[in-house]
């Protein structure tokens, strides 16, 4: 459950218990310092067409957004600008913030194992870009539930805390937590935010009904027990609070026949599925949350999908963007995601992991190939009736 309580970060504001009751990072308090500045604003989220999604009050949105491709002529890329965040240094006892290293990739110690992907400093970067490309979808949206003055957030498996930091200078009357197994979050951050090491899985000794907004963005490829964490969800809204998931699914479609079945990333999503389910994890986990949302109590829930190309072949001008930024955040990550699930999980040699990697090289940079992948949000209400 709790991580070393001894790692409490000296935070001159009175600590605050963790969800789990685990040791806070992050801020000190006193210290105010604006963090607005994720990837989000150097794409100019605010130039960005409309949100694709459509009105989230409308339950079951199914997008169709304009990716019909672009010329040939115009599928070269454009080229793009990146760039991290900061990495973290926080005052954790070492148990915590020790890293185990494996195949040239740093992976977090606590919990060892449990999360099967590096968490060093490319990963990082590569998880702010996917924060900035699905902002720039989303036309700068960061939740889609219908929030209403929020004041306890919580963000499960929080990452670098981007997301975070971002929800913090969107609702400052509010108190966003962020919870991970990895302590890769930045020092200096909004007051009204901090950080915790420790397991989401793990029982949350969150007060009942104490949030207004539970948020998993990504975690598809981590969580073991959806059942477990929508009851903990359910336990830890107030009524009328919302869950949020987000997810991207690599689920490689096409839909002008330029892909076949022998298209090296859809290989490597079925190779990474069948590994990751050794250990429990379904990667498919997005078809079946909704069902799971309303089975643990929750009502009003809305169901909205966006295509997301792989490379700049739409002609939209969002969607190319968007399409150069996630062909990007998977060509750079290819490493990272296969590495651990294959060696691991099937037993792959390091070796026959970079030998298959070098195909899927390929196959992403065939720009005839318009293949997409999706964007879910999840979004679903703890019921106004419910008791605490
Ligand atoms: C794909 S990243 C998503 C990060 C973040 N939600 C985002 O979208 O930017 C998944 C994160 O979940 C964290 N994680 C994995 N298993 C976890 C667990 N059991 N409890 C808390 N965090 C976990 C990992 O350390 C990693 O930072």
């Amino acid at each position: 459950m709790a991580g070393d309580p001894s790692a409490a970060n000296q935070q001159s504001s009175p600590p605050t218990a963790g969800v789990t009751g685990a040791a806070v990072v992050g801020a000190p308090h006193t210290i105010s310092v604006p963090v607005s500045s994720s990837l989000a604003k150097i794409l100019n989220p605010s130039a960005a067409s409309p949100p694709r999604v459509g009105d989230a009050s409308s339950p079951g949105d199914a997008i169709e957004p304009d990716i019909t491709a672009d010329d040939p002529e115009h599928d070269a890329d454009d080229g793009y600008e990146s760039e991290g965040v900061s990495d973290a240094t926080t005052s954790l006892s070492s148990s915590i913030r020790d890293f185990t290293w494996e195949n040239n990739r740093r992976y977090h110690k606590y919990k060892e194992g449990r999360y099967s992907f590096p968490n060093d400093e490319p990963e990082q970067a590569r998880e702010d870009m996917r924060h900035a490309m699905v902002l720039h979808l989303c036309g700068g949206r960061l939740h889609f539930a219908p929030l209403e003055n929020p004041q306890g957030i919580l963000d499960v498996g929080t990452g670098t805390g981007i997301w975070a930091i971002d929800m913090g200078d969107e609702y400052p009357s509010a108190e966003v937590t962020g919870i991970d197994l990895s302590p890769i979050q930045p020092d200096w951050v909004p007051p009204n935010v901090r950080f915790i090491i420790d397991d989401g899985e793990a029982p949350w000794l969150t007060p009942p009904g104490s949030l207004d907004y539970v948020h998993f963005r990504n975690m598809a490829f981590v969580i073991k027990d959806w059942p477990k964490m929508f009851a903990q969800a359910f336990t830890a809204l107030k009524p009328g609070g919302w869950i949020e998931l987000q997810d991207l699914k690599f689920d490689y479609s096409c839909d002008d026949g330029t892909m076949t079945e022998d298209y090296g990333p859809l290989k490597m999503s079925h190779l990474i599925h069948e590994a990751l389910a050794r250990f429990g994890v379904d990667t498919h986990s997005a078809d079946r949350n909704p069902e799971r949302t309303e089975a643990a109590g929750f009502v009003d829930l809305r169901h909205s999908v966006i295509k997301l190309p792989v490379g700049p072949w739409a002609r939209d001008k969002t969607m190319k963007t968007v399409g150069l930024y996630n062909r990007s955040s998977i060509y750079d990550g290819l490493h990272a995601i296969t590495m651990g699930p294959l060696t691991r999980g099937l037993k792959w040699s390091s070796e026959e992991v970079e030998v298959f990697l070098a195909g899927v090289r390929k196959d992403l940079l065939d720009t005839r190939i318009h293949s997409y992948i999706t964007w879910h949000s999840i979004c679903a209400q703890k019921p106004l009736s419910a008791s605490r």
